[in-house]
């Protein structure tokens, strides 16, 4: 850890009062009406402006409270730090779609990074303010609970929570990934948010979850707070979670259902 970096604790209570600030400004633009301002990868991949105006507003507070740190954010991509070994993870608004229909589900997702490795994360539902903290090693948390993942062991009761891409040829090959999963699980949840996917995994309201495709803002802080629940967070093969894949699974769950991800080839495709 680069000797002039805060304590993970310290990272975490900044980066809980910017993701407060933000929360408060998504929910306020939303109930002020929303539209998109602009696609991404393809036309289902919208930006809105309130995805724009967060993600400055985050950024403009870090620069105020943490000036030396970089910062990698979905709308406006990298900046370089002064070398205080301290990156910031900022999705704006995780779930989009979900927040494009005023579906209450998405997030303000925000971890801290020292020297590549992310040491605190916050992810708040803008909607309902939930909000799950983690800091590496110091478990995992929401609203003074500590948490801790599904003890499930048997993969037929498994409820397995994932998501799709926006490009169509990948969303094609994850629909078959899923057909083939369904028989072998509980059920299926697609709720359109990564970040809170990982933190309901973190509390047992889902068993376990994977996902191809998965950017770094979208894993940071829910990856943590996972991990911290007790949650294997890996790719393939004891990969690390990336973009190829991220499962996310109790000890007991894990083998099983990473096996049955490689029979299907998740990690497949375009
Ligand atoms: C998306 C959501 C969705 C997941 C996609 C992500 P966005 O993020 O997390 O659940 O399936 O892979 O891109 O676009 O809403 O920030
Ligand atoms: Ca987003």
């Amino acid at each position: 850890m680069s000797r002039s970096a805060p304590a993970p604790t310290e990272l975490l209570e900044i980066a809980v009062d910017v993701a407060r600030e933000a929360a408060d400004t998504a929910y306020r633009m939303r109930a002020e009406g929303v539209s998109v301002a602009a696609t991404k990868s393809t036309v289902t991949d919208v930006v809105t402006a309130a995805d724009r105006a967060v993600e400055r507003q985050v950024l403009d507070a870090l620069a105020k409270l943490r000036p030396d740190d970089a910062v990698l954010g979905e709308e406006y991509g990298a900046g370089e730090g002064a070398g205080s070994g301290v990156r910031w993870i900022v999705d704006p608004i995780d779930g989009t779609v979900n927040y494009l229909y005023g579906i209450p589900y998405c997030a303000v997702s925000l971890a801290a990074e020292v020297d590549g490795e992310v040491v605190a994360g916050v992810v708040r539902n803008l909607y309902t303010g939930e909000e799950w903290t983690a800091t590496a090693g110091g478990g995992a948390w929401r609203d003074g609970r500590r948490l801790r993942c599904s003890t499930e062991t048997d993969l037929g009761q498994t409820l397995v929570a994932t998501g799709f891409g926006y490009d169509s040829a990948r969303r094609a090959h994850q629909a078959r990934v899923v057909a083939g999963l369904i028989p072998h699980v509980r059920d299926i949840r697609r709720q359109g948010a990564a970040s809170l996917d990982l933190c309901l995994a973190a509390e047992g309201r889902v068993d376990a979850y994977y996902e191809k495709g998965l950017a770094a803002w979208d894993l940071a802080a829910g990856g943590l707070v996972a991990a911290e629940a007790g949650l294997r967070v890996t790719g393939l093969g004891g990969r690390p979670a990336g973009p190829d894949l991220v499962i996310a699974a109790p000890p007991a769950l894990f083998a099983l259902l990473h096996d049955r991800l490689v029979a299907l080839d998740a990690s497949g495709g375009p």
